[in-house]
């Protein structure tokens, strides 16, 4: 496994459409499950800083139940009003049966906005 993951759940952790909240470097993420793809994004909307954990999975889109904006959780953009800003999502691998981040993005991003990819 590169350098730059990080271990961060078993790999058979969570069932199908299913996530959970942690902390990596100080920040609140969410591990999601959407189907058989995993995804790691900030755990706040960034309309109210509302946790996406109370939300809901559709597809490979999470909805903030607060509001019903929905985010892409491969690009972190919204696609629903009212939320404007994107939310990070981080490059995510599974290996050696359990789930890896890559938390770059984390350290870079150290506004409360989502630094872009580079
Ligand atoms: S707090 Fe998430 S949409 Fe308003």
């Amino acid at each position: 496994m590169d350098g730059t993951f990080v271990p961060i759940a078993d790999a058979d952790e969570l069932s199908p459409d299913t996530m959970k909240a942690f902390e990596l470097e100080g920040k609140r993420l969410l591990l999601v499950r959407a189907g058989d793809d995993f995804f790691v994004v900030d755990e706040m909307c960034t309309h109210e800083d509302y946790s996406l954990a109370l939300g809901c999975i559709k597809g490979k889109r999470i909805k903030c139940s607060l509001h019903g904006s929905y985010f892409d959780l491969e690009s972190g953009e919204p696609d629903e009003e009212p939320a404007e800003e994107p939310i990070c999502s981080y490059r995510v691998r599974v290996a050696e049966g359990r789930i890896w981040v890559d938390p770059t993005r984390l350290r870079e991003g150290a506004s409360r906005r989502c630094a872009p990819e580079s």
